[in-house]
């Protein structure tokens, strides 16, 4: 997709920390869960940036501070240049109304007691001044249409629909307000395998007929691929590594990245034949405690000394296209030929 110069979103040195407390009348605070730990990235109109981690490694607390739903430890977002953290009133609600989210479970994220109709033009009630009260219900029929769902169903109830068409609903009240970036917090993880190739095919429909612009979360790197124009992979409140699509799949040099790109199933059974499969060991640590320098180092095959006295920077080394943070960053064979 085609980006201008100019980001729609800037991300620098992000992060959240949320209070540990201990004690229940007389709350005292032991520490910090550190969810989010200095996330820096920019977004193009029409681009996509998928994100991809492990459960717990902040994912949703990044989309979360990208929504200003949750407020910063410390760092900036800005939305087509103006400071999310810095604004009040009227010009935050118009940055709002410009970041919309489509949620992971479309199950449990719609209310059942409403119907479709009122699911989708609820932003309108929010923003009023987007379309006039008599001019709703037509906009919302056209919205179900937009998404691929019968206009004529705007007075059914969520429970009436399938995962994949209540998946559209979610999508087509996102699309409301016509923001330029829509965050999908893992927008098809609760679906069938054959429901979630048609979600996908939609939301790259839309983007390209609204030049939206995606941050796109999964756990699973081949669930990005498609759709992804970079790609960024996060590991307990930091991103690890960072490219292009290709870049990161085909040439990955952190070995975080290339052990989750080793459990991706490879269609072609030869590229299967000559892979490595990197297994990794345990669960990652508490973002309480993260390890000293690179937090990966209690799981890397690859850890020395230096990885536990010296963090390393999330930069371009020689050699290399794009930047990881490895004091050893390569490219290795994960993958194979394919
Ligand atoms: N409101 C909160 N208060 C305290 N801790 C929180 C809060 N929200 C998230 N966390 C913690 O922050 C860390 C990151 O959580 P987050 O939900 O962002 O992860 P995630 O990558 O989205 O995980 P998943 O893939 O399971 O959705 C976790 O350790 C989580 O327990
Ligand atoms: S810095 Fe060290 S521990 Fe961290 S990923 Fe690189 S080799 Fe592994
Ligand atoms: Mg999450």
């Amino acid at each position: 997709m085609a980006a201008t110069a100019e980001p729609i979103l800037e991300v620098r040195d992000l992060v959240k920390h949320f209070p540990l407390t201990h004690g229940i009348v007389f709350k005292r605070q032991i520490g910090a869960i550190k969810a989010v730990d200095g996330v820096s990235f920019d977004l193009h109109r029409g681009e996509t940036l998928g994100v991809v981690g492990e459960s717990g490694c902040g994912k949703s607390t990044l989309a979360k501070l990208l929504m200003a739903l949750e407020r910063p430890t410390s760092g900036s977002v800005r939305i087509d240049g103006r400071d999310i953290g810095r604004a009040r009133g009227a010009e935050l609600k118009r940055m709002r109304r410009n970041v919309q989210m489509v949620m992971q479970d479309p199950y449990t994220s719609l209310n059942p007691r409403m119907t479709v109709g009122d699911i989708v033009g609820e932003p309108f009630e929010i923003h009023s001044d987007v379309v006039p009260r008599g001019g709703r219900r037509k906009r919302v029929q056209e919205l179900l249409e937009v998404v691929g769902l019968n206009p004529d169903h705007i007075n059914r109830y969520p429970h009436q629909f399938s995962g994949g068409q209540r998946q559209r609903i979610g999508i087509a009240r996102g699309l409301a307000l016509q923001p330029d970036i829509i965050i999908c917090d893992e927008p098809v993880s609760a679906l069938d395998v054959s429901i979630q190739a048609q979600v996908m095919n939609l939301l790259e429909r839309l983007q390209n007929e609204f030049n939206l612009a995606y941050i796109f979360i999964a756990h699973d790197l081949s669930v990005v691929r498609h759709i992804s124009d970079r790609v960024a992979v996060m590991y307990l409140g930091k991103i690890v590594e960072v490219g292009r699509d290709a870049e990161i799949y085909d040439s990955p040099t952190h070995p975080y990245t290339q052990a989750l790109l080793s459990a991706v199933p490879v269609p072609d059974p030869e590229g299967r034949e000559h892979r490595q499969r990197i297994i990794l060991q345990g669960d990652p640590p508490s973002p309480a405690n993260p390890p000293s320098g690179c937090r990966f180092r209690t799981r890397c095959w690859k850890a020395q000394e230096i990885c536990a006295e010296q963090e390393p920077a999330l930069e371009t080394r020689p050699g290399s296209s794009h930047p990881s943070a490895c004091h050893f960053a390569e490219v290795h064979d994960v993958v194979g030929s394919h």
